[in-house]
């Protein structure tokens, strides 16, 4: 809004988030509550991170979660300090987390909103102290306010989304989210334990020169994705994987990119979850001026069946997503 664009970089996060509500005179102040207490989990989370070499949670946790993965000490810390920051903030019913099978509920039945969440993405990059994030999404609940929450707040499908975003813990801390007219960044200022506004109103470039994909599993890649990458490099693009999402999406959204997760012969319907890591995103990018697609419509027109199905992606600069598909 005009008002959000009149704030000047350096405010804090809370300030930005009252003005922003100050411009929607039927707001009732809920929402930037929800979101203060999605960036308490984060500053949570963010000191767990960052002692985690020296206090006993790296490493695994020699459990398995819904999907089969190992997880990692650091994702169950992650989940339970966001579950804890939303159930004492009141305004979420339920959750949904990449770590638990079914939804959680946090008590706070006459809460309006639920949120979806890769509590900690990246995990292969835990124990060696490269960037890892959190990814969130936000729905109005559907279901009667002061019952419970159910499947169907959670299936809504990724245009409902009202808000989502992510924290990205790299060599700063950063909170990126939309809340639909704009995208605008956060860094965390340590001494002062505030987000500030760093980066406001992020256009995603329309093309760029970086490509972001496990080319490990090239031969495994459908014929598109294969010949999509051999014309990068016919066009010389810098090659650039992470292998954490957050942190690959977000270098893409500032330098101009695209994040490619295809199907594989090992994961027919791709790696990344539809719900917390592909829906998010796809509104950030979107919201941004970019594009994400399964390769054959928008992401965020997927319709879903099931709290953790997974979805192809191919994400970032608007000209290299349609380029993929033509591919
Ligand atoms: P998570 O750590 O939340 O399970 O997500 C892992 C995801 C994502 O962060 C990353 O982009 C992708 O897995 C990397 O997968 P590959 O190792 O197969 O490339
Ligand atoms: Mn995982
Ligand atoms: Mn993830
Ligand atoms: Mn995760």
């Amino acid at each position: 809004t005009a008002q959000e664009l009149a704030l000047p970089v350096g405010v804090t996060l809370d300030r930005f988030i009252m003005h922003s509500q100050s411009a929607f005179p039927y707001a009732t102040g809920e929402l930037s509550q929800l979101l203060r207490d999605i960036a308490l989990a984060g500053k949570i989370i963010n000191r767990e991170i960052n002692r985690a070499g020296l206090v006993d949670v790296a490493g695994g946790n020699g459990t398995e979660n819904v999907q089969g993965e190992n997880q990692q000490k650091l994702d169950i810390v992650a989940n339970i300090r966001f579950i804890r920051a939303l159930k004492n903030g009141g305004e979420v019913c339920a959750i949904l987390s990449e770590e638990d099978e079914d939804i959680i509920h946090t008590g706070n039945n006459h809460g309006k909103y639920v949120v979806a969440m890769d509590p900690l993405d990246g995990s292969s990059n835990i124990d060696v102290n490269v960037s890892i994030g959190t990814i969130f999404s936000i729905y109005r609940r559907v279901t009667p306010i002061n019952g419970p929450a159910s499947i169907e707040d959670f299936l809504q499908g990724g245009s409902k989304q009202i808000a989502a975003g992510y924290i990205l813990y790299g060599s700063s801390t950063m909170l990126v989210y939309s809340t639909g007219d704009g995208v605008n960044g956060f860094t965390y200022d340590h001494s002062l334990g505030e987000f500030i506004l760093s980066h406001k109103n992020i256009r995603s470039p329309k093309h760029g020169s970086i490509y972001s994909v496990n080319e490990g599993h090239y031969n495994t890649y459908p014929a598109f994705v294969q010949n999509y990458i051999n014309h990068c490099k016919t066009k010389n693009y810098s090659g650039r994987y992470i292998g954490s999402l957050v942190g690959d999406f977000h270098r893409n959204l500032l330098k101009g990119g695209i994040y490619l997760y295809p199907s594989t012969k090992k994961d027919p319907k791709g790696k990344l979850r539809l719900l917390y890591e592909c829906y998010p995103l796809a509104f950030i990018a979107e919201k941004s001026g970019g594009k994400a697609t399964d390769g054959f419509g928008r992401i965020l027109d997927i319709i879903p069946t099931s709290f953790h199905q997974r979805s192809p992606i191919y994400i970032g600069s608007s000209a290299m997503v349609d380029d993929v598909v033509k591919s």
